[in-house]
């Protein structure tokens, strides 16, 4: 497809952490292992977060976020097994992912999180403080001056350990005072610090605030060449996505997401959504006299594996999509009202922005969700085709008669009628013999 022909021109770049050799490549760093598993009752078992992993790692994510090790000695076997076997293997473009494991900004964390990352090829620690004034007050207790204190003290005892790939985030980033990011994130630069990711923790922002404030980030944080700006969005305001892309316009060139968006709360950015929304208009949507390179954003993901994933997220976590989730749910490309099957039957880019091909979704089987659903706001002509692609070839009289009782069938049947239907009506037609 159109979509994997753009992947096989574009190679991902070398992995180095802190620098990204093409200014319009964007990392997808991966949290559902982390973050997603945070939504509630999504708890995984070590195996099932192996096979989430190995999926991940075929769909081309740069960054597998497997854990919080301090948070269970489940959680943390969990991670030093996908550090050992996934954050070893090689995947389908000869690249290694990189595994990352969650840390609070304390010895006791670190010295745990790089305990189960340790062995992958490359292995990250994240490490992360709060930085808005009703954080620090109000949960941690802390001045601003001890807040860059400890955050120092945690990026150097990681710098320590030997790790070399660090990520900091401020957390709840999107309420703190600019100013004050300024200052901690200089600081943490200074530190060792490889990766800034920027959480709206509280899905406080709107677009253009989250992209200005990622955009001032990189013009006053002391040192901000020396390292690549992050964004974690979370869905409060269903703004997860649009939040993330306004980051990547600005310049951030990592965007945290999740599989199917889960994650606390309302979730986090979608990966679907964010990759895809790249794969279709990164290439010149992106330009902005603030993004670094020429605009043509791509990432590595390659989307014949969205839908797998997807559904294995959704059956491991017991989170199933809304029917409506753009991309992955059952109906993201499934069509009712007799004016689009007549547009789709003609030309299916009338009403599809995508193929399901090209995320991994099957077309006309109907357990995959891609096709024309059968239903009261169906036409005329979509009766017909399916009717002659199931052998009943009517003549104008005999097609007027069933779909008149079509009408009325599919007026009281919720979810459509299936082909037994179809052919349920077309026999009860006096007369007609297939
Ligand atoms: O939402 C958040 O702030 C986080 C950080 C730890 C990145 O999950």
């Amino acid at each position: 497809s159109l979509i994997s022909e753009l992947y096989k021109r574009r190679p991902r770049p070398e992995y180095i952490p802190g620098h990204i050799p093409d200014p319009d490549y964007v990392r997808i760093f991966d949290t559902t292992l982390r973050d997603g598993e945070q939504s509630p009752g999504a708890t995984l078992t070590s195996s099932e977060k192996l096979e989430i992993a190995r999926n991940l790692a075929k769909l081309g994510v740069d960054i597998i976020e497997a854990g919080f090790p301090i948070a269970s000695p489940d959680d943390f076997n969990a991670v030093k097994q996908i550090a050992d076997i996934v954050g070893n293997e090689v995947y389908e473009d000869g690249y290694v992912p990189v595994i990352a494991g969650l840390s609070r900004a304390n010895e006791k964390d670190i010295a745990r999180a790089w305990d189960a990352v340790k062995g992958a090829i490359r292995p990250r620690i994240h490490t992360f403080i709060a930085t808005s004034d009703i954080h620090m007050t109000r949960k941690l207790n802390k001045t601003p001056d001890e807040v860059i204190e400890i955050a120092v003290k945690a990026v150097t005892y990681a710098r320590s350990l030997g790790c070399t790939d660090i990520e900091f985030s401020p957390e709840d980033a999107g309420r703190s005072n600019p100013e004050f990011l300024y200052r901690i994130l200089g600081k943490v630069i200074e530190a060792g610090a490889t990766t800034l990711n920027i959480p709206d923790t509280t899905g406080w922002n709107m677009p253009w605030e989250f992209g200005n404030l990622i955009r001032l980030l990189r013009e006053n944080v002391p040192g901000s060449d020396k390292v690549v700006f992050s964004t974690h969005c979370q869905n409060d305001l269903g703004l997860a996505t649009a939040n993330s892309l306004a980051g990547a316009l600005n310049g951030a060139r990592q965007l945290e997401c999740t599989i199917n968006g889960i994650g606390e709360r309302a979730g986090n950015a979608s990966l679907e959504e964010v990759v895809m929304s790249l794969a279709l208009k990164g290439n010149e949507q992106f330009k902005e006299s603030t993004n670094p390179g020429s605009g043509k954003l791509y990432t590595a993901i390659n989307p014949v594996y969205i839908t797998p994933t997807s559904k294995m997220v959704a059956e491991y976590t017991g989170m199933k999509c809304q029917p409506h989730k753009a991309i992955v749910g059952a109906n993201a490309f499934q069509h009712e009202s007799g004016i689009h099957q007549d547009g789709m039957i003609k030309d299916k880019s009338t009403y599809e922005i995508m193929t399901p091909e090209s995320i991994g979704l099957m077309r006309g089987d109907s357990q995959s969700g891609a096709g024309i659903v059968l239903g009261k706001h169906s036409g005329r002509n979509a009766v017909g085709t399916r009717l002659r692609e199931l052998g009943y070839d009517l003549d104008v009289d005999k097609l007027n008669a069933v779909f008149a009782r079509f009408k009325e069938v599919a007026e009281k049947k919720k979810g459509g009628l299936d082909d037994d239907d179809l052919e349920s009506l077309v026999s009860d037609q006096a007369g007609y013999v297939n």
